[in-house]
């Protein structure tokens, strides 16, 4: 077998690629996790020449990398890029690469395109030769709009990959954060015993950004909150904080126990989504950086009916979790940007404390804006006059913990996971469709409820009755 290795970037000068992709490849680089030999073929419809195409990769590294960039490092990795133009829809750009790409060894393709195209980009490959017994393939989410349109691009990309060498990203689980909520929960004995709906009243899990939608509009408007955020995202939260603990760390042991929270989730319909779901849009307003359009004017005063916000209230029927509610919150222009699993403990069942000292623990995992996990306990204040309780943070805040550490794009991981073929961190068939199969009812049910937006002003924290969903059960959400 030859020493030539390669991994080719479909849509390779689009906002994604650029943002992260590439970033995360150069990163790779500079620190030697990259197979020496291996060439980075980017392919997009643009007009480029290998030296146009590194520029236009420099800038955006440049951008990513900020502090850490360095002309030295980016010209090692400037060796590995080349460019080959065309419409990928077309037979013609797979010829050009596999004339580049002759006696190469193929170790990933990696799809930084709309959905729309990864089945005919899976079939143009597979027609063409392209597809060697070690290649592997890369798929963003969304996949698909909902179930009908996952398993149309899952049976062509099953024509050509089997299962174990198609690698799904959801870039939350490149995420340290969120890897460490499995060394959290089953490295440490002190949660398991308590993680149940004995000793846990409910959780919430937020995902607030304060950046609208502006230039992916387009994008955006097919897809909507639930669908870009709360089906992949979301769900994957909610599965490694709700599952049982997997018999090893295999790919699929762990993916087996992510399934079964998902098969569990009570569905969401017509009779359910007035009271347990809240769709919002954002009207103009203002946030940190001052005043803001509202989500219609972004797109050229067109009239959209496309949520930007979602809270909704999720039961996972079984055992471990009866009774104990889920609630999840996402939404763009909200007034800080927030991503945090929050863990309610119960009161304790008899207080010798005041009642107004008695405040459950809470364990708050914090992905942004820092990574930090803090477990609130109640601690006594030093005073004299009386006994009085207040709740102090054991706080473990990771960016200090690991201070020395660059703080890695979740990209990285998941590329070099990927070539290494390793499917640990991505998603399988059956998770992806388990949860369209539980948002679909959701979306069918905003119809057949006809349960149109409800306004909010940019840079407050949704709709008035994303509110009542939590404070009607006698909860309220932890900011
Ligand atoms: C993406 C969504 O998958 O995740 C975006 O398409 C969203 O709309 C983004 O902004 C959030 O990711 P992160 O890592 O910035 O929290």
């Amino acid at each position: 077998m030859t020493d030539k290795k390669a991994m080719v970037i479909f849509g390779a000068t689009g906002d994604l690629a650029l943002k992260m992709t590439f970033p995360s490849l150069y990163f790779l680089d500079k620190e030697g996790h990259l197979p020496p030999e291996m060439v980075i073929l980017g392919v997009a419809r643009a007009q480029n020449t290998d030296a146009s195409f590194a520029e236009e990769i420099q800038k955006a590294v440049k951008q990513a990398a900020k502090a850490d960039y360095s002309d030295e490092s980016f010209a090692h990795f400037a060796q590995r890029l080349r460019y080959c133009d065309g419409d990928v829809t077309q037979p013609a750009p797979y010829a050009k690469i596999a004339e580049q790409l002759k006696d190469t060894e193929i170790l990933l393709f990696y799809m930084s395109t709309s959905p729309d195209f990864f089945g005919v980009i899976a079939q143009h490959l597979r027609e063409n030769g392209l597809i060697q017994p070690q290649s592997r393939i890369a798929i963003e989410k969304p996949i698909g709009h909902d179930l009908a349109s996952s398993r149309l691009i899952e049976a062509s990309l099953s024509q050509a990959f089997p299962e174990e060498r198609i690698h799904r990203v959801d870039h939350y689980l490149g995420k340290d954060t969120v890897q460490n909520l499995i060394a959290l929960r089953f490295a440490n004995m002190l949660f398991e015993p308590l993680w149940n709906k004995d000793s846990i009243e409910h959780v919430q899990i937020t995902v607030a950004e304060t950046v609208g939608v502006e230039r992916r509009w387009s994008y955006y408007d097919s897809y909507g909150a639930l669908r870009d955020v709360v089906q992949n995202h979301m769900l994957q939260l909610l599965c490694l904080v709700a599952m049982e603990p997997p018999a090893n760390l295999d790919a699929d042991s762990v993916r087996d126990e992510k399934v079964k929270v998902l098969k569990s989730l009570r569905p969401i319909g017509a009779a359910e989504v007035e009271r347990e779901t809240v769709r919002g849009q954002y009207r103009k307003g203002y946030t940190e950086s001052g005043a803001v359009p509202g989500y219609s004017e972004e797109a050229g005063g067109g009239n959209s009916d496309t949520e930007t916000f979602v809270a909704l209230a999720a039961h996972i029927d079984n055992w471990r979790w009866a009774g104990v509610p889920f609630f999840l919150r996402t939404g763009k222009r909200l007034p800080t940007r927030t991503t945090q699993i929050v863990v309610q403990f119960k009161p304790v069942p008899h207080s010798i404390f005041h009642q107004s000292e008695n405040v459950p623990n809470r364990l708050i995992i914090r992905l942004q804006p820092q990574e930090e996990i803090a477990l609130e306990i109640m601690n006594k204040t030093p005073e004299l006059e009386a006994v009085r309780l207040k709740p102090v943070a054991l706080d473990l805040n990771l960016t200090d913990a690991f201070r020395t550490a660059r703080r890695r794009i979740a990209y990285e991981r998941l590329i070099f996971d990927a070539l290494k073929g390793s499917t640990f961190l991505f998603v399988r068939r059956d998770e992806v469709e388990a949860a369209w199969r539980w948002i679909d009812r959701i979306v069918d049910g905003w119809k057949a409820r006809d349960m149109s937006c409800l306004p909010y002003t940019a840079g407050t924290w949704g709709p008035s009755s994303a509110f009542a969903l939590t404070e009607r059960q006698g909860y309220s959400w932890i900011e």
